[in-house]
């Protein structure tokens, strides 16, 4: 992927620090410098800092394009930690069911949800389905997202689970790829319809074939772990032979129920826990105890009418809280990340310093990036979102809008908005 060389001047930096997640209080701890340069080379950041402290052979560079971003506010870029990108055919239909009253998992367990798009995802070359995520892709840049995370999950069996982790390798191969992709093995996202009744032999099928096929492949594994779909034992054998070989893992966890998915990802150690709308007090302490990120997808919650996951309270307890969009075609057809922000502010009750860090180092710590991205600091990647405005108060402000001008990848000008 190119990499390039990039001055930015004229600029204010607002950035938390750090190379891991930042938890509990230290989420509001933003560094700010309101007089900034940025200087990218060959895509790492070699100076992010006070204009006036900036080493004289970096500002004399010939080989630097220069952007003079006329005192507007660069901060690092966003990390959607938490998608399903990767996936045939929509479910419209769905959506209205459910705004007449249907609920999600009724739907699902009638055999449309989840297996309505494993249907579509089976039938879709490889082709179709690249083209239709690099069409989220360039969306999501256009909002300031430099690196995603996306899930397999759609296929269910072995062929078109691979064609689907295949893909985001081939995405990623594109040499005007405006962001990293990171790839989570998913395939028990639930159980398909060849295996109804016996979900522990679908289980036994993802440890026996799939987890071994697909090692190298896939960083995450994940697992929707909920009731009537992978419960709590099912989903400790499976994460367990996971990590053993070399996965490291995420749960969907207590989204619908309250299940004890979050005590698991602690006993697991699990680097994420997902959703947690229902989660338990006991839940919340374990995951601060054990260091497990706490990603959090209010689109999620808005769009299926249930209550916002309890954000203060894993604040409180000293949690990493990382917030994503949980783009998917069913549950969550939304990538926006004002409309996250907007959400985390005004209902979720996060302050912007914490919304921020939520979105950029803890998003990167939650896919394991925190030592490469997720701020603006000498050492990391070029990836930056340069605001329309001077002030972090615009991110919830500008209600619901994208206040990203331009989106700057391994110092590449990758969005422009202006
Ligand atoms: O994160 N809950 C499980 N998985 C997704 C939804 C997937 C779908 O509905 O297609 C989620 O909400
Ligand atoms: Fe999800």
């Amino acid at each position: 992927m190119a990499k390039s060389n990039l001055i930015i001047r004229n600029v204010k930096i607002a950035t938390p620090l750090g190379t891991e997640a930042a938890r509990g209080e230290a989420m509001g701890r933003i560094h700010h410098v309101d007089d900034a340069l940025i200087v990218i080379v060959d895509g790492i950041i070699e100076y992010a800092g006070e204009a006036a402290g900036c080493p004289a052979e970096l500002t004399a560079r010939e080989d630097c394009q220069t952007l003079d971003a006329g005192g507007r506010l660069a901060v690092p870029g966003f990390v959607d930690s938490h998608t399903h990108l990767i996936f045939g055919g929509y479910r419209p239909d769905e959506f209205s069911w459910r705004l007449k009253g249907d609920s999600y998992m009724s739907i699902m367990e009638r055999g449309g949800g989840i297996q309505s798009t494993v249907n579509a995802t089976r039938t879709a070359d490889a082709d179709t389905l690249a083209d239709k995520a690099a069409w989220f892709i360039r969306r999501m840049s256009e909002m300031g997202v430099t690196t995603v995370e996306a899930k397999s999950g759609y296929g269910l069996d072995e062929a078109t689970e691979r064609r689907q982790l295949e893909t985001i390798a081939r995405l990623n191969a594109r040499d005007d790829s405006p962001l990293e992709i990171v790839a989570t093995f998913l395939g028990a996202h639930a159980v398909p319809k060849e295996y109804k009744g016996r979900t522990s032999e679908y289980v036994d099928l993802i440890i026996s074939q799939m987890l071994p096929a697909f090692k190298g492949m896939a960083r995450f594994c994940d697992i929707f772990c909920e009731k009537n779909v992978f419960e709590i034992e099912d989903s400790r054998r499976l994460l367990r032979a996971a990590r053993e070989m070399g996965y490291e893992l995420k749960l969907h966890a207590d989204e619908i129920v309250t299940l004890g998915g979050a005590e698991l990802a602690a006993e697991l150690k699990a680097t994420s826990a997902d959703h947690l709308l229902h989660v338990s007090d006991e839940g919340v302490r374990r995951m601060a105890e054990a260091g497990v990120v706490a990603t959090l997808l209010p689109l999620t919650a808005f769009a299926l009418k249930e209550p916002f996951a309890p954000a203060r309270k894993f604040i409180e307890a000293g949690t990493a809280v990382a917030l994503a969009t949980d783009l998917n075609p069913g549950s969550c057809f939304s990538g926006s990340i004002p409309l996250t922000i907007a959400l985390a502010c005004i209902h979720m009750g996060m302050t912007v310093e914490e919304t921020l860090t939520a979105l950029t180092l803890n998003g990167a710590a939650a896919v394991g990036l925190a030592n490469s991205t997720g701020s603006l600091e000498k050492g990391k990647r070029g990836d930056v979102a340069i605001l329309e405005f001077d002030n972090l108060n615009y991110l919830p402000y500008y209600v619901g809008m994208n206040c990203v001008r331009q989106t700057i990848h391994d110092g590449r000008i990758v969005a422009d908005n202006s």
